[in-house]
């Protein structure tokens, strides 16, 4: 029999015990930088070397970091579920964990990609990066980073793995981000919805959806539950 297809949205929450910032909650990433800074094609076009500095941090971070059980979990899922990962996330824990099917729709934090051709992207496996390391064409390095005010290019794939989801699940997301945030919307009331996230959310008008009030280790281990049941 074919697995059921259980696509799995995640945000900075999941990282959080792998000892990775989140952003909004309180000493996340966004009351030590302000994203105009940092995270903006102007900020890029303002100060480059700012911003390739505060992404070496990201990356040297995220690389020293590990999965955690939150992230095992989905990835041991596959052997039951035909598990898709919509990750905002820029770390590769989901992919570390052995999660197959991940996609990105924020960018990857070990990847950069040429200024001059977006579709010159490069895997990275040292954390820094310089001002001066260039693409083959001779073009300054950039993060290959969904900065605010770009497009998000993956957002059509992700729309449609919702869209064919048998069972939804959202963890570690503060819902605040658009368009990823819209995708919680898309299930229909048929399709089993849990949200794993200590946070509080207003999604009544969601049907068929669980809140698992837990951070993501615990919280995965009572979503293990209703997902045998
Ligand atoms: N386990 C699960 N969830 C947690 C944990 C934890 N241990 N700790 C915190 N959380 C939850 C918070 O309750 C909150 O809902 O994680 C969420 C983090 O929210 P944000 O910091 O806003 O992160 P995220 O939703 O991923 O941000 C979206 O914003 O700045 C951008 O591009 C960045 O992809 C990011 C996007």
């Amino acid at each position: 029999m074919a697995k059921k297809k259980l696509v799995v949205f995640t945000g900075a929450g999941i990282s959080a015990e792998s000892g990775i910032k989140t952003f909004r909650d309180s000493g996340g990433l966004w009351e030590e930088y302000k994203i105009e800074d940092v995270a903006t094609p102007s900020a890029w076009k303002k100060d480059p070397t700012l911003v390739t500095q505060f992404y070496n941090l990201r990356r040297k971070q995220v690389m020293e970091a590990k999965p955690n059980a939150a992230h095992y979990f989905f990835a041991e899922l596959q052997n039951t579920y035909d598990v898709l990962i919509i990750t905002q996330n820029i770390d590769d824990l989901h992919e570390r964990a052995g999660s197959k099917n991940v996609l990105h729709l924020h960018g990857e934090i070990m990847k950069v990609r040429s200024t001059l051709n977006e579709n010159l992207i490069y895997d990275l496996k040292k954390w820094e990066v310089k001002m001066g390391d260039k693409c083959e064409k001779g073009s300054q390095l950039r993060p290959h980073i969904v900065w605010f005010g770009e497009m998000v290019p993956n957002m059509d794939k992700a729309v449609t793995m919702v869209q064919e989801a048998e069972i939804f699940v959202t963890v570690g997301t503060s819902l605040n981000v658009y368009p990823a945030a819209g995708l919680v919307e898309i299930p229909g009331p048929d399709v089993p919805k849990y949200i794993l996230d200590p946070g509080t959310f207003d999604l009544k008008h969601i049907a068929n959806l669980t809140h698992i009030r837990e951070k993501a280790g615990d919280g995965v281990k009572q979503l293990g539950s209703f997902l045998v049941a």
